[in-house]
């Protein structure tokens, strides 16, 4: 059997902290540098605050990563981020197409794709997120929609080093819901087998995130699951305290 891929925990911000919050990627830096854990580490911390992030996390676990990018590399954009740009200020990963950038900016599997491409050419792996919605989730459509995510949003030329999936139902998200374990694993391996098709081979060491109201309570069980290799983590992720509480799964 394949081995797994290394599992990662990335917390992701959102539209959350100011310079007074570095103190938490302090915190979360010099704790982990006295553990021995099995994961990789990463904060998304807003845009804003990536350079000094890149300061106060140096020589420690903590990567960075951005929370989104603008397909293009540079122009007539205002307002948006480009993929070299978050490079340049010390990403070395950046989400793209979370389910609130779908839902509130109306971006399509494709537009995605061009991101997550754009992050490729810019050496920034791509933390590429798919998940239903309630609706979907009640019909019984979570394997289509997964599906037809996973095929639209793949760039050509991803591979187990550039991408990583997440998966983050849409109603798990900022909820306290979470799927059941059982859930959790049929998703993610109906995902590994939808990168088999694209990838082949390469797809068993492509990391898949569970991501969901995950919490220090949950995430032994939920980081349990078949094929999952991590956690995409939003609310629990601002305080140093309960992310490490999660990143306890890998110790
Ligand atoms: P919560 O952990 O707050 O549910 O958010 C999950 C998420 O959207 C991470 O990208």
């Amino acid at each position: 059997m394949a081995k797994s891929p290394k599992a990662l925990v990335a917390g992701n911000w959102k539209m959350n902290g100011t310079r007074a919050s570095l103190k938490e990627i302090r915190t979360l830096a010099s704790k982990l540098n006295d553990k021995k854990v099995k994961c990789n580490v990463m904060i998304c911390p807003p845009a804003t605050l990536l350079c000094e992030a890149k300061e106060v996390a140096k020589g420690s676990k903590v990567k960075l990563g951005g929370q989104d990018c603008h397909a293009a590399e540079s122009g007539a954009h205002t307002g948006h981020i480009s993929a070299g740009m978050l490079k340049n200020a010390g990403a070395s990963a950046v989400i793209v197409g979370h389910s609130e950038r779908r839902a509130d900016d109306g971006e399509t599997d494709k537009d995605v794709a061009a991101k997550a491409a754009a992050a490729h050419a810019n050496k920034l792996t791509a933390i590429i997120c798919v998940g239903e919605t309630l609706a979907q989730y009640e019909n019984k459509e979570t394997l289509r929609v997964i599906t037809a995510q996973i095929k639209g949003s793949l760039p050509e030329g991803a591979t187990a080093k550039n991408t990583i999936i997440a998966y983050e139902p849409v109603w798990a998200i900022g909820s306290g819901l979470t799927p059941t374990v059982k859930e959790v694993a049929k998703v993610h391996t109906h995902i590994r087998k939808r990168l088999n098709a694209a990838l082949g081979d390469e797809a068993d060491q492509v990391a898949i995130l569970y991501g969901g109201s995950v919490k220090p309570a949950n995430a032994q069980e939920l980081m349990s699951a078949a094929n999952v290799n991590g956690a995409l983590v939003g609310g629990a992720s601002l305080k140093a305290t309960d992310f490490l509480g999660i990143i306890a799964a890998y110790e």
